[in-house]
């Protein structure tokens, strides 16, 4: 009993601590919080069983994984029940319907595997649910953030970061942080495991870049990851660059250089200046820093022309940033580009990027032989919705 009234003492505690000053914040429904609660409380306890193969595969454990899937399943769908109602409320960011869909069907498919007795697969979807909660949370400033959630004893089996991809999902950022700084200051694996150690520097600055937009903290990130004495050379050499460009913006100060949407167009005009395969990775944390200012931006009330161009700006962001590039969220924001202001220049732009990403992806794609006859339909369609009148 004791133990309960502490905890829930605990929680309280880090709930109303927690919550940032939010610029722009909409209004979200009680039901959209009260599922996220109640999802990352199963991920809480369910997370080192999916991250473990042997404990995922242990006859004890089939009907607990069966039921946490389940729920998970249910829930999921519940969210996307939820955005639908009321998507203005709950986030009118268009990327939102994409990412909540895939959710929902990426925990069908899991349980759909287990059914069919495929458990690696569903474990590997599982595995990948805890990188959609933090590509949906990692957007921008805005939301909740909790310093200590739940105690984290269950998470001994993981492995550091595992621990803070998990930490992340459930909105710990700073526990998240330093758990990636104990991986970035550790030689052993940065000899033993570089794209281990690459992957926790580039998650690292994803939090402090985008979702705290803190460059001191960013700084001190890459500080330690070029001290750490075995670390790759090519990764250190564009740590040092990667710091140069955050100290001229720290330099430049953040007042007075107008909206969120003047910053990221400024910074993408230099970012996009770039030719070199080797300049296109110096400028990972211009487009990381760009989409957390657009990500803020679009949650406020803007003209048309500025929201459309905000959507054009984070196509762009996520094209560049290849290791977030999330399936097509580039196309979803040229597309929301269009039908924000169509006719016009602007639209017409957004039209040609998504034409030029399809095209890419075709390219890609040696199995296809050619575009479905309803795709080219579609993409007409878009093209004279995009047209400008003017010419
Ligand atoms: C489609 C996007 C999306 C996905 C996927 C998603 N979330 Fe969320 N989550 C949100 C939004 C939006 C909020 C509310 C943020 C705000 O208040 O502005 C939120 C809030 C939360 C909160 C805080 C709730 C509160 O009390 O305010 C937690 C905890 C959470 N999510 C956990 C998770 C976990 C764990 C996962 C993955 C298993 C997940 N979420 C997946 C969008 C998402």
């Amino acid at each position: 009993m004791k133990l309960l009234i502490v905890i829930t003492a605990a929680l309280i505690t880090a709930c109303a601590a927690s919550k940032k000053a939010d610029i722009d914040q909409p209004p979200v429904t009680e039901t959209w919080q009260g599922t996220m609660q109640e999802i990352a409380g199963v991920m809480n306890t369910f997370a080192p069983i999916i991250f473990s193969e042997s404990e995922f595969n242990d006859p004890d454990n089939f009907a607990r994984i069966d039921r946490e899937t389940e729920k998970l399943a249910k829930l999921a769908l519940k969210i996307k029940g939820l955005h639908e109602k009321d998507f203005k409320n709950v986030d009118s960011d268009p990327s939102m319907k994409l990412i909540v869909s895939s959710f929902s069907k990426e925990m069908a498919t899991a349980l759909d595997g287990l059914r069919n007795k495929q458990r690696d697969f569903s474990r590997s979807v599982l595995r990948n649910a805890t990188s959609l909660c933090v590509q949906c949370h990692s957007r921008g400033t805005f939301g909740p953030e909790f310093h200590q959630w739940r105690d984290v004893n269950d998470y001994s089996t993981l492995t550091r970061i595992e621990k803070a991809e998990l930490l992340s999902a459930t909105r710990q950022y700073d526990r998240a942080l330093s758990i990636y700084m104990s991986v970035i200051e550790d030689p052993l694996l940065a000899k033993g495991k570089p794209f281990e150690w690459e992957k926790a520097l580039r998650r690292a600055l994803a939090i402090s870049l985008r979702v705290k937009q803190d460059f001191e903290r960013s700084n001190s990130i890459l500080d330690l990851a070029i001290k750490t004495s075995e670390g790759p050379a090519s990764v250190k050499a564009r740590a040092l660059e990667w710091k140069r460009v955050i100290s001229e913006w720290k330099s430049q100060g953040t007042k007075g250089s107008g909206s969120g949407l003047v910053m990221a167009r400024q910074l993408i005009r230099q970012a996009n200046r770039h030719s070199t395969l080797l300049e296109e990775q110096m400028s990972y944390v211009t487009f990381l820093r760009a989409s957390g200012l657009l990500h803020d931006y679009i949650r406020g009330k803007n003209s048309r022309q500025n929201e459309a161009e905000a959507y054009n700006l984070l196509g762009q962001c996520y094209e560049s940033v290849q290791e977030d590039r999330f399936w097509n969220l580039n196309e979803v924001y040229f597309k929301a580009c269009i039908f924000k202001a169509p006719h016009t220049k602007i639209a017409m732009d957004c039209y040609n990027r998504y034409e030029d990403s399809l095209y890419v992806k075709s390219l890609r794609s040696e199995s296809r032989s050619g575009s479905l006859p309803s795709e080219l339909d579609y993409l007409e369609y878009l093209r004279i919705l995009a047209h400008s009148k003017g010419g």
